[in-house]
């Protein structure tokens, strides 16, 4: 990490777990669990339905929330979906946009990737931007190519300024829920291509702020050492980030 010229951000990504009163206990716990300082912002993305009791839940405590999805169109008979002014206007800040479960089981696309990602930042919303290649995509030695296309496809219409609301998470798909975590030096290089896609596209300068995670089955045991590395700005974390001493260990392994 480079704490000198970016924000370490440690986000949990809650998938479809959790119901209301079972958030309002797990935040309570994390509130306990979590450094009173932490080194890293601290966010909790969570279902739609939590949004209101997470809010709540969070005052008086470093946690922000987050949301997991949101609409590119601002209204409209779109049923089942939710725009990003519902969500600030329910006290969210984050949006997960992209997510590799999206994609695989919900049919979105880089092209739908980025009008998400548009419509959160034009609302106020920093967009959490989920980029990572398939096991296949690895073995055939296209990851590069894949999390470069995607960050393009992603970032595409966005200013320099919307810019400093977005977050890359790097996410390789066979390290998700898989236990199988990608080793920091994997992980560095990626989140690595992706600030020089960022770089070629914004400069330097932009490219040395901006924040990149890295998820995919980091836990309290393997988050000192992923996020040891220079281009490792944080965690983007799922399974672990549902029991609160395993999340505050990752927040505490960000003080380094
Ligand atoms: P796991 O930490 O459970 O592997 O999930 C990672 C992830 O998908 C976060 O968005």
């Amino acid at each position: 990490m480079r704490r000198d010229t970016r924000t370490t951000v440690v986000a949990g990504n809650w998938k479809m777990n959790m119901t209301p009163s079972q958030t309002t206990l797990l935040i309570n716990e994390m509130k306990t669990a979590l450094p009173e300082n932490p080194a890293c912002k601290v966010v909790l993305c969570v279902p739609f339905v939590d949004i209101a009791a997470a809010v709540e839940a969070v005052k008086g405590s470093v946690i922000e929330i987050g949301a997991e999805n949101v609409h590119f169109e601002s209204k409209g008979a779109y049923t089942g979906e939710i725009s990003a002014s519902m969500l600030v206007e329910c006290g969210v800040k984050y949006v997960i946009v992209g997510h590799s479960e999206r994609r695989q089981y919900f049919a979105e696309t880089d092209e739908t990737v980025n009008l998400r990602a548009k419509a959160a930042l034009e609302a106020g919303l920093t967009a959490i931007i989920c980029v990572g290649e398939t096991l296949t995509e690895r073995e055939q030695g296209v990851t590069a190519e894949t999390v470069a296309r995607q960050t393009k496809i992603a970032l595409m219409g966005v200013s320099e300024e919307m810019l400093k609301n977005v977050i890359i998470a790097y996410e390789p798909v066979w390290a998700i829920g898989t236990g199988r975590t990608a080793t920091a030096e994997q992980a560095n290089e990626v989140c690595g291509i992706i600030r020089d896609v960022v770089k070629a596209l914004y400069g330097e300068k932009a490219a040395e702020a901006i924040t990149v995670q890295y998820g995919g089955s980091m836990n309290a045991k393997n988050a000192k050492e992923l996020l040891s590395k220079t281009n490792v700005d944080g965690g983007l974390i799922g399974g672990a980030s549902l029991k609160a001493p395993d999340f505050a260990e990752i927040v505490k392994a960000s003080d380094q």
